[in-house]
């Protein structure tokens, strides 16, 4: 991972600040409404096992039917020690119970095999397709995965000119996230054997849009599997 967006992420964005920005630019909203069809559309059965990867502060709960999470088993990861803290809360709010695990998404320890893995807004802050190759080896069911795009010709992942809040303009002077054409995505995760079912976006602020993709083993794949 970039070592600067690993200090940004550990070090330098706070709770407060992240939740501010992401209310002020619609895409805490946006991204919890798109997580919310994902799951609508697994029909997960009750103790199914979601994982959700660099899962920050949990701000979707607050935005979406919390309720939809109760028959999973769920495990959330993030690098950011305070960010986990506060999702605990949130959780414990919203009367939900999760594993909750500082990890590195990039060199995992998460065990293989959940249902459902989640990552809203993740692949633009690591070495993305690392990140996918980790996704793919975990063997979930579903992997339902949100990015940012951006207007033509905007190439920053924070918009020039915008005002944030304090601790984002000062990871923004330091940390440059990637931004992930679409395209490529589907590739990459092609190569893993993992095929787009569905793509859903919603329109956030200064002309951006959330793309929702997800993905599931393309059905050679699952044969391979289970003739294993
Ligand atoms: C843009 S935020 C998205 C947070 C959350 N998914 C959401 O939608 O509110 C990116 C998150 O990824 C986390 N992150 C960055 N690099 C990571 C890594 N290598 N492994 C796990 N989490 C990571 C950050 O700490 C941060 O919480």
């Amino acid at each position: 991972m970039n070592p600067h967006l690993r200090l940004a992420w550990t070090q330098i964005v706070t709770a407060d600040d992240y939740e501010e920005h992401m209310t002020a630019i619609g895409q805490a909203q946006a991204a919890a409404a798109l997580t919310q069809s994902i799951i609508q559309a697994t029909t997960p059965l009750e103790g199914a096992r979601l994982v959700i990867v660099g899962a920050g502060t949990g701000q979707m709960l607050d935005f979406m039917d919390a309720s939809l999470l109760r028959p999973f088993q769920i495990t959330c990861t993030d690098l950011n020690r305070s960010f986990l803290l506060r999702l605990e809360e949130r959780l414990t709010r919203y009367g939900l119970q999760a594993t909750i695990l500082e990890d590195d998404i990039e060199q995992t320890a998460l065990p293989p095999g959940p249902d459902l893995l989640l990552a809203t807004l993740v692949l633009e802050h690591i070495e993305w397709r690392r990140g996918v190759k980790m996704f793919a080896d975990l063997r979930p069911q579903t992997c339902g995965v949100i990015l940012q795009e951006n207007p033509v010709g905007m190439l920053s992942a924070v918009t020039p000119d915008r005002q944030v809040p304090p601790s984002i303009a000062k990871a923004v002077e330091i940390a440059h996230p990637t931004l992930v054409p679409q395209t490529e995505l589907i590739a990459a995760f092609d190569g893993r054997g993992y095929e787009c079912r569905a793509r859903d976006t919603q329109e956030v602020a200064d002309g951006k849009r959330l793309i929702a993709m997800r993905f599931a083993p393309r059905m050679s794949h699952r044969r391979k599997d289970y003739s294993a």
